[in-house]
């Protein structure tokens, strides 16, 4: 699905010589790449404060934890995501307010989410799902009406942007009260190991966030707070600092793959192709089409054959898992997250993915519908 190897191929000499200065100054850890990284990218997004951590997962634990919730809040979240986006409101306490997400951008449903709003309610975790951003001015607008916080979980959306009917546009991430990344390698800014950061253009929060993200200190063994231990280590920031500024290169080849199987698939009625919302760029994440013929199944098993990689993200949504049933929702509340978990199916996207790669994939999708 990814060819890290292949992106590692045209950076290597810049990575191995960022990797090997972080092994000669001996900082591993909180060393001055971090830092370094830090402002950069504060740069990129135009936002006050990053916060680099050990990973997304933490991002979003350590988000909701700066919020001072208190066990039995209720955050409300889609259905259709990686469980990490609840499993961290789980984790802390909280509950878990699943809903169902939009049948064309695959993110959460405003509508739904208006439904689910009590007196309970203390958060809204959008996730701009596979690249591009959830409808953020409503649910801004909804937030402030509620006076709830918006944590977005921007782990698969770094560089792709929003645009409010003002016609101001903002970086994923960078619109909520707090934004959450994560830099696995697979991710379209990936290190070589686990990552993390939060983004938030609050004061206040970035000095709790900072304070939670280590042990719950500012000054040495004084905890004011309880807290985690969560950093990026400096290894991962050196090869962060020197990727980030390919990021604009990296997604643009990821949309000319994806404009690629756009315009080479779209005239099969079986499929339903990735469609982006009018105001968001989608950056792709993942190319991420539907298979309504029934056979979703049956073109992933023929396209392992011919040594197409595909994955279906995700087969099951989270009211549907085990560890989240509840007593609020089960099988056929959510028909839009049911249906994709049985029709999505996501196609090889990556930045070295070249046209002869592209046209195999393509051709052969087509032979199987012919
Ligand atoms: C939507 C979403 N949320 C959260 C995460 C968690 O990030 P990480 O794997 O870095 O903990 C991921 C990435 O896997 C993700 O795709």
């Amino acid at each position: 699905m990814v060819d890290l190897r292949g992106q590692y191929s045209h950076i290597k000499s810049e990575v191995d010589e960022a990797i090997q200065s972080v092994i000669d100054s001996a900082a591993f850890v909180k060393g001055a790449k971090v830092t370094e990284f830090q402002h950069h990218l504060e740069e990129f997004l135009q936002v006050k404060h990053v916060i680099p951590v050990g990973n997304g997962t933490d991002a979003l634990q350590i988000a909701l934890m700066s919020l001072g919730l208190k066990p039995g809040d209720e955050v409300i979240t889609p259905t259709f995501t990686f469980i990490a986006t609840a499993e961290v409101v789980a984790v802390l306490g909280l509950t878990p307010v699943l809903v169902d997400v939009d049948p064309t951008t695959f993110c959460i449903s405003v509508e739904a989410l208006k439904k689910v709003i009590s007196p309970k309610t203390k958060a809204i975790v959008p996730v701009h799902l596979f690249g591009q951003n959830a409808d953020m001015e409503q649910i801004l607008s909804i937030a402030k009406e509620h006076h709830l916080y918006v944590v977005e979980d921007a782990c698969q959306s770094i560089a792709s942007r929003y645009t409010f009917s003002n016609g101001e546009s903002r970086p994923s991430g960078c619109m909520g009260d707090i934004g959450c990344t994560s830099f696995f390698p697979s991710k379209n800014l990936g290190c070589y190991g686990d990552g993390g950061a939060l983004f938030t253009n609050d004061d206040d929060l970035a000095e709790k966030i900072r304070c939670i993200a280590n042990h719950g200190m500012k000054v040495r063994y004084h905890h004011d707070r309880i807290g985690v231990n969560s950093r990026l280590d400096s290894i991962q920031a050196a090869v962060l600092d020197v990727k980030l500024p390919h990021l604009m290169e990296y997604t643009e080849k990821r949309q000319a793959a994806a404009m690629y199987y756009t315009r080479s698939l779209q005239s099969l009625k079986e499929l339903i192709l990735p469609q982006t919302g009018e105001q968001s760029t989608h950056v792709f994440h993942q190319y991420t089409l539907q298979v309504t013929d029934g056979r979703r199944d049956q073109l992933q098993a023929y396209l392992k054959e011919h040594d197409i990689p595909s994955m279906i993200y995700y087969p099951i949504p989270l009211h549907l898992q085990k560890a989240y049933q509840s007593d609020r929702y089960g099988e056929g509340d959510f028909p839009v997250a049911e249906k994709l978990s049985k029709t999505v199916l996501s196609l090889p996207m990556h930045t070295e993915l070249d046209e002869e790669q592209l046209n195999y994939i393509v051709e052969e999708i087509k032979r199987f519908f012919n």
